[in-house]
């Protein structure tokens, strides 16, 4: 039985503040109140690492659990697997890490510090700057023409190589035209990207320098004109496995934890003879060593990823790639991320990986801007067919209805648990005022609150109450797990702790319900509202609540 019980609360006010504002209250909420501190604080800190304290690591392991639910025990056609983090480095080879996993870093000479070019650079500006150049190059590879022409060469194609391939003296006069019409750089400067013109989206060489240094001001020292040439830097951790460090003993911290299915396709084919399409899915750590930390939990150089590869035939890539668009759609609204945070884009041609043929992102309003959260990719058979033939083993498959043997395809769902922390903490943290006292509370959905119920004695010097609250306690907590006992302070204080990290419910036994058989009250987080539950009626009450 459930009773209404009148609170003398009013409707909470939200209050507006600045996104970095909000950035640091919540990074300051999470290490007071026990989520999250900064990875090696007491020497100073690790830059881009976190370390989860008890509360935490309870959210991270409701956001994996769900996950692992949904997208794994739920499911019949999902082999779930853990596998190791360091791999034979044939596997990284293989897989196009060593040669390719790398980001654009540029040095400013004044400061010393170092940057992703991406990230401090205005793309479409920068894009717009190699559009011109490379359609000087079709320019003159046309017909030595005029800025008209120029301009009319807009958005054509153009072929760099046949560029690189002209006389010298015909590209020393193709850049005194290009001087004339583009002051980006002096002749020499331009001369010297001729080699380079075909990396220009990869903001690597002296184009992107030229760039840099004509607009880019350093946004640690403010000072402009310093920069190096952006160099192409590999973001994987590298060690030696062994004692003698040789070049053969050397692996590499997995930046994914996809690869490690890729390579034990073949056992789970072997051990469970699966029948198309099955997927395989995992939760690991990853390491990236990303020149720019930053944004809290958003990039780091320690995170864990919760993959699946799911094992298509080609015929049917559209139709699991939308299937999987949904599954991961539903997940997100399941942890509580608000619909309205949430969009969906797709990958520019130019933007793929070089395994894609179709990418879609799901990216989250964070308090720093929209950005990646999850994404979708089409790998095709880019990785099996690596594997298969660096390491000579065959990774196809005998589908026995069509007698078809063939490298499976792959449809590959991919978000980072920190992110999805991070998209939680960032939507659920509210400031507003209840009964004219300010206070700040996290919204999480019950699925992912470190704590669901908290149980009060209404004062901590009464035997009575404290006994009854024992009880009750250990009922809930028997039932629910994630429940706590409180009796430290007066009841406001109690509240407003358990709204800092974001419980739910809290039940508060009083005299009535000693005296009277009242009942417990319990209290809503969100709206401060309080009804009264009988004692029997607890455990449903909250099952209803949680389901
Ligand atoms: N296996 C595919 C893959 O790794 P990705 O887009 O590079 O694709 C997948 O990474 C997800 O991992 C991202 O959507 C993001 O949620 C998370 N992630 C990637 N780099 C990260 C970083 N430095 N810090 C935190 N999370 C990261």
């Amino acid at each position: 039985m459930i009773f209404a019980f009148t609170t003398m609360s009013n409707k909470p006010k939200e209050k507006n503040t600045s996104k970095s504002d909000t950035m640091d209250s919540i990074i300051s909420l999470c290490k007071r109140r026990g989520f999250i501190y900064q990875g090696s604080e007491i020497y100073g800190g690790l830059a881009g690492t976190w370390d989860y304290g008890p509360y935490g690591i309870a959210l991270k392991n409701n956001v994996k659990n769900l996950w692992w639910k949904r997208f794994v025990s739920d499911r019949e056609d999902m082999y779930g697997m853990d596998a190791a983090i360091l791999m034979n480095q044939k596997a990284w080879v293989a897989s196009g890490h060593v040669g390719g996993f790398s980001d654009p870093l540029v040095e400013c000479s004044n400061c010393k510090r170092r940057f992703r070019v991406d990230q401090i650079i205005d793309e479409d500006d920068y894009k717009e700057d190699v559009k011109k150049f490379r359609n000087f190059v079709h320019l003159y590879i046309d017909s030595g023409e005029t800025k008209k022409a120029a301009n009319e060469a807009i958005d054509k194609n153009y072929k760099i190589s046949e560029f690189l391939s002209l006389s010298e003296q015909k590209k020393k006069d193709f850049l005194n035209k290009v001087n004339e019409i583009i002051p980006i750089a002096n002749i020499a400067a331009i001369e010297g990207i001729l080699g380079q013109i075909e990396k220009l989206e990869s903001y690597s060489g002296k184009f992107a320098r030229f760039y840099l240094n004509q607009k880019v001001t350093c946004p640690s020292c403010g000072v402009k004109d310093k920069w190096s040439e952006p160099r192409q830097f590999n973001m994987m951790f590298r060690t030696t496995v062994g004692a003698v460090e040789s070049e053969d003993a050397v692996s590499y911290l997995r930046p994914e934890t996809a690869q490690g299915m890729f390579v034990n396709f073949k056992n789970i084919m072997d051990s469970f003879h699966p029948k198309m399409p099955f997927g395989i899915a995992q939760i690991g750590k990853a390491f990236r060593n990303e020149i720019a930390p930053r944004d809290f939990l958003f990039r780091v150089r320690e995170f864990e990823q919760m993959e699946v590869e799911y094992f298509i035939d080609p015929k049917n890539w559209e139709k699991y790639f939308d299937m999987w668009e949904k599954i991961r759609m539903d997940w997100c609204l399941e942890i509580g991320l608000p619909k309205e945070k949430i969009h969906i884009r797709e990958h520019a041609a130019e933007e793929l990986s070089h395994y894609s043929k179709r990418t879609t992102d799901i990216e989250f309003d964070y308090p720093f801007g929209q950005k990646e959260l999850y994404g979708l990719a089409y790998r095709t058979d880019f990785d099996l067919n690596a594997h298969s033939k660096n390491s000579g083993v065959d990774l196809s498959y005998f589908d026995e209805e069509t007698k078809k043997r063939f490298i499976p395809h792959v449809i590959e769902p991919s978000v980072g648990v920190d992110r999805a922390v991070l998209a939680i903490l960032t939507s659920a943290y509210v400031e507003d005022e209840m009964n004219g006292e300010k206070r700040t509370y996290l919204k999480l959905a019950p699925s992912v609150a470190p704590i669901k119920i908290a149980v009060f004695p209404l004062l901590k010097n009464k035997p009575e109450l404290v006994k009854k609250a024992e009880e009750i306690y250990v009922i809930l907590k028997k039932q629910f797990g994630a429940v706590e006992f409180d009796d430290n302070g007066n009841i406001g204080k109690r509240y407003r702790r358990q709204d800092e990290i974001g419980t739910p419910f809290c039940v508060t036994i009083d005299f009535d319900t000693i005296e009277k058989n009242a009942g417990v009250t319990v209290r809503d987080r969100d709206s401060g509202k309080q009804e009264r539950v009988s004692e029997k009626d607890l455990i449903k009450y909250f099952s209803e609540k949680f389901q």
